[in-house]
């Protein structure tokens, strides 16, 4: 089946208390290791492409990336959804680029100024048949070049969600219940220790999802920096050559919880990231006399498809949902 839009997925998804995976997409052993886990799986899936990623990859690479995996995968819905998009024009160039999806996040403006942008996209999105995410509230951590110190997030104010949707026509809305962006979510000061030293984060903020579902009954919630920083990786990343001290991320049976509420997306990027980074290192370190990136990106792009259907079964529930 060709690029579809996310309304039917996110519909299934509400109503079968599952979310969708919305991974980040930089090259071509990303998108190959996510896709095949998802076919294995049948698993429907968002493919996101950040302004950084079109930065990187190319626009044009990323959407024929996307589009040889939707030849290679015929039988499982996918999505091709622009992640942050900073402004108008990135959104339109998306829209205008094949892109079925876009996230305008204006999030860091005032309420007025943040309904008013994304207005914009969705007149433009709409009339193109694309949908659009939208974004109430700020996520602490590094996205792009928005960098949102610890202390300085906030968390999405249930009392302004109508008037946001009601205002915007966004499709789905991204929230702030205290996920943050990268692999360091969260400062020590703000975490316990468990026995073995590793950092507990704060809890998330079920009681502010709860009241955003009272409000808008039906749509679907978006959840960003969701990734669970596995200690797998870290560990591995330590011991072969990095220096990734007090990484954590948000436990995967919070993120599970939330993916049976209304979250119909839950964005995971870092967690590949460091899949990727922990096995390259380590097949160095075993190998330093290698040097064909054939050799050593087969190994990490191993690891990612197992660790996405790991999210696939365990953590979003979206296996057997295409
Ligand atoms: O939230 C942002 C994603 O992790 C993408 O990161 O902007 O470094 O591509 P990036
Ligand atoms: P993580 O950094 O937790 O993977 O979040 C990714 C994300 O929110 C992409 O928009
Ligand atoms: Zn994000």
């Amino acid at each position: 089946m060709p690029l579809v839009t996310s309304t039917e997925m996110f519909k299934k998804a509400y109503n079968g208390g599952y979310a969708i995976g919305a991974f980040n997409v930089n090259n071509m052993e990303i998108v190959q290791a996510i896709t095949e886990a998802c076919k294995e799986e049948h698993a429907p899936v968002i493919l996101q492409v950040s302004k950084g990623a079109r930065a990187y990859a190319n626009h044009t690479y990323l959407v024929k990336l996307v589009e040889a995996a939707v030849i290679e995968c015929p039988e499982i819905p996918i999505v091709l959804h622009l992640d942050h998009g900073p402004d108008f024009e990135t959104c339109k160039a998306c829209i205008d680029g094949g892109f079925t999806s876009v996230m305008i996040d204006a999030s860091s403006k005032p309420f007025k100024e943040n309904i008013e942008i994304t207005k914009k996209v969705v007149e433009y999105a709409h009339a193109h048949g694309v949908v659009v995410e939208a974004e109430l509230g700020t996520l602490a951590g590094i996205e792009d070049e928005v960098k949102v110190a610890h202390g300085a997030e906030s968390y999405t104010r249930p009392e302004e969600v109508e008037e946001f949707v009601g205002s915007t026509g966004c499709d789905s809305l991204a929230i702030a219940i205290g996920t943050s962006h990268g692999a360091y979510k969260f400062t020590a000061a703000q975490c316990t220790r468990n026995e073995e030293g590793v950092l507990v984060p704060p809890p998330l903020r079920f009681d502010v999802l709860k009241e955003v579902e009272k409000r808008l009954p039906g749509f679907p919630i978006v959840l960003h920096g969701s990734s669970s920083v596995p200690q797998e990786y870290v560990k591995m990343i330590n011991e072969n050559g990095g220096a990734m001290p007090d990484a954590v991320g948000i436990p995967e049976s919070q993120l599970r919880e939330a993916a049976r509420s209304s979250v119909c997306k839950i964005n995971i990027d870092s967690d590949l990231r460091l899949a990727m980074t922990g096995s390259i290192r380590k097949f160095f370190n075993e190998h330093p006399d290698k040097f064909d990136p054939r050799e050593y990106l087969k190994p990490a792009r191993a690891n990612i498809k197992e660790l996405v259907r790991h999210k696939l079964v365990d953590v979003l529930g979206c296996s057997g949902k295409a």
